[in-house]
Parts: C-alpha cells; sequence; structure tokens
C-alpha cells in the first residue's frame, strides 16, 4: 500500500479501538482512496498536559524508528501516513488484524492435557524460529542505520495473516554503532541487565529482550515469575526445550553484553540455520 495524503486520512472512519498505551490510544479505521477503502490502524499520541512541543517530538521519535524498521524490513509496520491535528498527531500504520502476540499468549497456542503436570512446549519449534527470525530480521534493518528497539514484547508484536510484525517504536533510539548511555528504556522484566546498572548499551540489549520473550512464548506465557528465576540465573528452561533453542535463548540473555550476539549475529546462529525471509513472510 501506498502513502496516505492528508486529504485522504481526513476521511478516516473509527471502526473500534485496538488498544490502548501510555501515549495514546491506537484505534481501527476506515480510509476512502480513489482505490477503494483500506483499513489503517491509526496511533493517536497524547503527551500529559498536551504541549505542543512535546507531542511533535514524540511523533518524531516514534516516526523515526517505524521508518528506520519499514523501509528495510516486511516484519514492520508499514507506515502509511501521519497526519497533525489539535486533538492529537496521528500515525497510520498497516492493520494487522491477527492482533499483537500477548493476545495469542493469553489464548495459547497449543493445549496442554488437562491432566499432564509435564512441562511441554507451548508454542511449536518451527513458529518459534519463525517469531525469532522475523524480529531479528526487523532490529537488523534498524541497526543498519544505527536504531534500537528497546521495547521488544509481546505487547509490541502484531500478528498479520501468517507473519509476525515488530510494531510500536516510541521507544526506538538512535544509539548509533557503538554503546552508549542512554537512559532507562523499556519495560520490566525485558530490560537488559546493562540498563539497569545505567552503563552504556547498544544495539544489542534488543536481544535480551528478545531472549525472554522467546522463553515466555516456549514454556512460560503466563509466568513472570518464573522469567525474573530465568534471568537472575536461579532457574533452568524445561528439560522440554530442545538444546538449540535452548542454547539460543541462552546466547540472546547472556548478562555480559560484549558476550552477546547483535541481531545480525544472532540470525546466523544454529537454531535459525535454513530459516529463509520467504518461509516466514
Ligand atoms: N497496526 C496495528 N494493527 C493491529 N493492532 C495494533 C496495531 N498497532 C497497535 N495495535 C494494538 O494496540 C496496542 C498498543 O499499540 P502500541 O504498542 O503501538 O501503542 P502503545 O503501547 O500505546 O505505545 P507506547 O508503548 O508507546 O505507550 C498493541 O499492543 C496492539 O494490541
Ligand atoms: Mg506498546
Amino acid at each position: 500500500m501506498s502513502f496516505l495524503d492528508a486529504t485522504v486520512l481526513q476521511s478516516a472512519r473509527f471502526v473500534k479501538e485496538l488498544g490502548r498505551g501510555a501515549f495514546g490510544s491506537v484505534d481501527l479505521v476506515e480510509v476512502a482512496t480513489p482505490d477503494g477503502s483500506v483499513y489503517a490502524a491509526r496511533k493517536t499520541l497524547l503527551v500529559k498536559g498536551g504541549a505542543k512541543r512535546q507531542l511533535t517530538d514524540a511523533l518524531t521519535r516514534e516516526l523515526r524508528g517505524t521508518f528506520s524498521a519499514c523501509r528495510a524490513s516486511p516484519f514492520a509496520t508499514s507506515l502509511l501516513g501521519i497526519s497533525i491535528g489539535a486533538a492529537g498527531h496521528c500515525m497510520y500504520t498497516e492493520f494487522a488484524e491477527g492482533g499483537s502476540l500477548r493476545a495469542h499468549l493469553k489464548r495459547g497456542f497449543v493445549r496442554l492435557p488437562s491432566a499432564s503436570e509435564v512441562p511441554q512446549l507451548q508454542m511449536p519449534v518451527s513458529e518459534l524460529q519463525k517469531l525469532a527470525f522475523s524480529l531479528l530480521h526487523a532490529l537488523s534493518a534498524m541497526n543498519d542505520v544505527g536504531y534500537a528497539h528497546l521495547d521488544i514484547k509481546p505487547d509490541n508484536v502484531l500478528v498479520a495473516g501468517s507473519k509476525y510484525l515488530l510494531a510500536d517504536f516510541g521507544n526506538a533510539a538512535e544509539l548509533g554503532p557503538n554503546p552508549k548511555v542512554h537512559g532507562l528504556r523499556g519495560s520490566s522484566i525485558y530490560i537488559a541487565p546493562e540498563q539497569w546498572e545505567g552503563q552504556a548499551y547498544g544495539l544489542n540489549a534488543d536481544c535480551f529482550s528478545l531472549g525472554v520473550l522467546l522463553a515466555q512464548c516456549a514454556v512460560w506465557p503466563h509466568s513472570p515469575a518464573a522469567l525474573v528465576q530465568l534471568i537472575q540465573g536461579q532457574r533452568a528452561l524445561p528439560g522440554c526445550v530442545p538444546e538449540e533453542l535452548r542454547d539460543f535463548i541462552a546466547a540472546l540473555m547472556h548478562t555480559d553484553a560484549a558476550t552477546r550476539p547483535s541481531p545480525k549475529e544472532a540470525m546466523k546462529l544454529p537454531f535459525l540455520a535454513g530459516i529463509r525471509m520467504e518461509d516466514c513472510l
């Protein structure tokens, strides 16, 4: 879909609310274009107190982050247009009809037999490979222009048809090639240890978050306590996790940032061997 201009976006018709977060709301809208109507997700950015400058800064930050990813990866939500108005600044992205990964985890990918107490994978390995490949592809595209996402979590991954899309670039930052001190960004358990410690961090801070997300999807979709124990080294992944996935998560979650792979390096680890972009579309 091509970029929609402001006059076309003025006709956007509210359909339903898709989400609500710290910076505003996300609605499904229908937009009438010369080629017919299309659905889009409209994120309205609101800043407490509504200072115009802060609003413009927030929109610029989110736009830069989104563009850094979607210009070179099919696994990031595509930008469809923007509008600036008194009621808030809006950003329009492709609508992911499958909703967020968080909602999928809530519903469950596979059903546990009710009597079974044996832990089993909650998401098939092939799906975990696809998820990891897609997110790393989008992160690599961001990294190519010096950007990190800094808020990888299930709420910010969307499902569109058979694709996983990286979304919500409100925390993205231009870190450049070398680690730098940049303030704490992200969401509690997914944040890399060097960020908590106030140290300089680099583009591979996102890999730590991805490792936590994969452990969550694989075995503990509803147990943040188990994830915290894993992060603190007090718990191991259960035996149902295949060796290559276990090694992959361990590499991503390496507490020493200097040893942790970058998104590009992570794509070359054995867990993703043989996975091609076409398989993830
Ligand atoms: N393009 C989209 N298609 C479908 N659903 C979407 C789309 N964009 C957002 N959503 C839904 O809205 C929710 C919130 O969106 P998003 O993460 O972009 O905003 P946010 O969390 O409010 O932002 P922030 O983290 O900056 O406060 C998502 O978790 C998802 O459920
Ligand atoms: Mg979000």
